[in-house]
C-alpha cells in the first residue's frame, strides 16, 4: 500500500501588499527586497480571517480536484505556526467547518518545514493503511506576528494556505521521506512570547538572525535532498520538479546550483507570495500542478527548513 497526492488546492487572500508599499511603511526600498530576497509582493488577509478561513478554501480547491466530500476525509493534519488560537487545534476547527465527521484531526508544529512534516505524517498513516484520504493543510497568517516596524522581518512574510488529498494507491506516490530537526538553533529563528496569566509574555514578533538562518538553510538544504535521492538510488538530474520552500530566491538559486538542478526544473513562487511559512510548498505545488508543468508519472521533490531548526524532504512520483 502507498500513497499518492490526488488534489491540490490553495488560497491566497485579495489584499496584496508591494514593495512599494513597503516603502511608505519602513525604511526599505523595493531594490534592497527584490535583490536581496526576490519577493515583489504579498498577500495579507483581512482582520477579521483567521487560519482556518484560508485553510478551508484551500481544502475545497484540493478535495474538489481530487474528486472527494467530506465524508471521504478521514484524517486532517494542518501545519501552522500563526493557529487561530491557543486551543482547540486549527485542525479541529477545520474540520468543523468542512463538516468532516470523527476522524483525527490534529495541527503539526514545525515552522517553514511544517508542510514537509504533516506530509510525512499522513504517508505513515495512509500508507499503513490506517487512513484512505488524508488532508495536508499549510495555512499561515504571519502578518499576525510581524512588528511592522521592523524592515529586516516585515518585508519577508506573506499569508496564504495550500493543501492536499493525499489517497491510498497501489502504486506510489510517496517514495520516501526525510525529517531532521536541531534544537540547538531554537533561539535564531523565534516568537519568543507566551501567553500567561492572561497576558503576553516576551517579545510576541518575529526574531531572526537571518544571515545565520540563510547559510544553515542552504547547507541542510542540499544535504536533505542528497539523502532523499541516494534512499531511493537516484541522480539530482532526475528530478523533473524541485519545489522548494519559498523564503528567499537566493537560497533556492544556491540550494539548486549546488545539486545542479538548473532553474527551468524548480518552481518558484516567492516573488508573488513572500515566505508564506508552512503553506509555501503546498502553494507552489499547486500552482505548478494547475499550470500543467508537473504531468503524471514525474519525480518531485519537495524540500523546506524553518524554525527548530527542523527541515526536511518528500520525494514523490506523480
Ligand atoms: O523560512 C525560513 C526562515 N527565513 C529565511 O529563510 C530567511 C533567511 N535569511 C535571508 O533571507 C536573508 O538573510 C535576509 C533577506 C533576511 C537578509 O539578507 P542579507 O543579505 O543576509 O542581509 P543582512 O541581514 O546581512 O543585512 C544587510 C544590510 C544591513 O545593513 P548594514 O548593517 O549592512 O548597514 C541591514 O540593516 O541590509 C539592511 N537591511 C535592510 N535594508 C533595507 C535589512 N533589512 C532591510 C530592508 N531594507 N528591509
Amino acid at each position: 500500500m502507498y500513497s499518492r497526492i490526488t488534489g491540490t488546492g490553495s488560497y491566497l487572500p485579495d489584499k496584496i501588499l508591494t514593495n512599494q508599499d513597503l516603502e511608505r511603511m519602513v525604511d526599505t526600498s523595493d531594490e534592497w527586497i527584490r535583490t536581496r530576497t526576490g519577493i515583489t509582493q504579498r498577500h495579507i488577509a483581512a482582520k477579521d480571517q483567521v487560519a482556518s478561513d484560508l485553510a478551508l478554501y484551500a481544502s475545497q480547491n484540493a478535495m474538489k480536484a481530487a474528486g472527494v466530500t467530506s465524508k471521504d476525509i478521514d484524517l486532517i493534519i494542518v501545519a501552522t505556526t500563526t493557529p487561530d488560537m491557543v486551543f482547540p487545534s486549527t485542525a479541529c476547527i477545520l474540520q468543523n467547518k468542512l463538516g468532516v465527521e470523527n476522524c483525527p484531526a490534529f495541527d503539526v508544529q514545525a515552522v517553514c518545514s511544517g508542510f514537509v512534516y504533516a506530509l510525512a505524517t499522513a504517508d505513515m498513516f495512509v500508507s499503513s493503511g490506517k487512513c484512505r484520504n488524508a488532508l495536508v493543510v499549510g495555512t499561515e497568517i504571519y502578518s499576525k506576528l510581524l512588528d511592522w516596524n521592523d524592515r529586516s522581518t516585515c518585508v519577508l512574510f506573506g499569508d496564504g494556505a495550500g493543501a492536499v488529498v493525499l489517497s491510498q494507491s497501489e502504486n506510489p506516490g510517496i517514495l520516501s521521506t526525510h525529517l531532521h530537526a536541531s534544537g540547538d538553533y531554537c533561539n535564531v529563528l523565534s516568537v519568543p512570547g507566551s501567553i500567561s496569566g492572561g497576558k503576553v509574555e516576551g517579545n510576541p514578533y518575529v526574531n531572526m538572525e537571518g544571515s545565520v538562518v540563510f547559510k544553515f538553510a542552504v547547507k541542510v538544504l542540499e544535504e536533505v535532498v542528497q539523502e532523499a535521492i541516494a534512499k531511493n538510488n537516484l541522480q539530482a538530474t532526475d528530478i523533473d520538479w524541485l519545489i522548494p520552500h519559498q523564503a528567499n530566491i537566493r537560497i533556492i538559486q544556491s540550494t539548486a546550483k549546488k545539486l545542479g538542478i538548473p532553474m527551468d526544473k524548480v518552481v518558484v513562487a516567492v516573488d508573488k507570495h513572500g515566505n508564506t511559512s508552512a503553506a509555501s510548498i503546498p502553494l507552489a505545488l499547486d500552482i505548478a500542478v494547475r499550470d500543467g508543468r508537473i504531468q503524471s508519472d514525474q519525480l518531485v521533490l519537495l524540500e523546506g527548513v524553518g524554525g527548530g531548526f527542523t527541515w526536511g524532504a518528500v520525494l514523490l512520483r506523480w
